[in-house]
């Protein structure tokens, strides 16, 4: 590596939707503290672009084309992250889509997907990376929202996934803390990504445009700067949990 920072060095991460936003800056901040850093989705173009990116910076990036919905895919991209470096120390588990709507409005299947992806899909990578994560002392960070802390209107479906990842990740935390195997879940208010563009509700998507039109946002480097607190700490200190809301966001 180029930069001076060294924290993560010889340890291997794992970042899922990694194509964009929050997962994108996390894969770029892990690699430049020294880690290898795989970077899994579905978007191969954007991977191969991020990836070609931190090799230029001087890190060392494996891109992982994955649907975590899928339990084929979880468990082929575990074995090709371990395969290739023989370990796995930092799992992020960052995958989400958030698909806003009043209940009485919302469509089945963008509850459906929500689940599948949010909760299923982050604990079954949870569950294929464990035996990996036991092995090196390794890191759990999963990243939930405020919406899994405070439950807003229009927000049921995603807020059910979200409370579930923060239940999940606290029931883990006592499951694996005698293995030295940390817990770590991120609670960010709102982000500029790309998150809300899958919205199919015009009134929620409007209601979220008008909130960050009035409000100056997170960036996604903001979060991946709190990844990277909980990650560099020393093995004694185990960051259980981190809220961070915009200065201008209340609830
Ligand atoms: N932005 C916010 O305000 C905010 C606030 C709180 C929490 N969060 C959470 O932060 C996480 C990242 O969101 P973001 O804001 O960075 O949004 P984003 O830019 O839309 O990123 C979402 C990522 O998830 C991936 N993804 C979607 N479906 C997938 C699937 N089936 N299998 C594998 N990967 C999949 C996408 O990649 P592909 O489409 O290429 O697969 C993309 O890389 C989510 O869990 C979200 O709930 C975001």
């Amino acid at each position: 590596m180029t930069s001076a920072n060294t924290v993560l060095a010889g340890k291997v991460a794992l970042v899922t939707g990694a194509s964009s936003g929050i997962g994108e800056a996390t894969a770029e901040a892990l690699a430049a503290a020294g880690a290898k850093v795989a970077v899994a989705a579905r978007r191969v173009d954007r991977l191969e672009a991020l990836a070609e990116r931190i090799g230029k910076a001087g890190g060392v990036a494996l891109r992982v084309e994955a649907d975590v919905t899928k339990g084929g895919d979880i468990s082929a991209m575990v074995d090709k992250v371990v395969s290739e470096w023989g370990r796995l120390d930092i799992l992020v588990n960052n995958a989400g889509v958030m698909l806003l709507s009043p209940a009485a409005e919302a469509e089945f299947d963008d509850w459906r997907r929500m689940v599948e992806l949010n909760l299923l899909g982050l604990m079954g990578t949870t569950k294929a990376a464990l035996p990996h994560l036991k092995a090196a002392k390794g890191h759990i960070v999963n990243i939930a929202s405020v919406a899994g802390r405070v439950a807003n209107r229009s927000a049921s479906g995603y807020a059910a996934t979200k409370f579930g990842v923060v239940g999940f990740s606290e029931s883990l935390r006592r499951e694996v803390y005698a293995d030295k195997v940390r817990v770590t879940v991120i609670e960010p208010g709102l982000v500029r990504t790309e998150l809300g563009d899958h919205i199919t509700n015009a009134g929620a998507k409007a209601g979220l445009d008008q909130r960050l039109a009035t409000m100056e946002a997170l960036t996604a480097e903001d979060i991946a700067n709190a990844v990277l607190y909980a990650v560099s700490q020393p093995p004694r200190v185990n960051v259980n949990e981190i809220l961070i809301r915009p200065t201008d966001q209340e609830r």
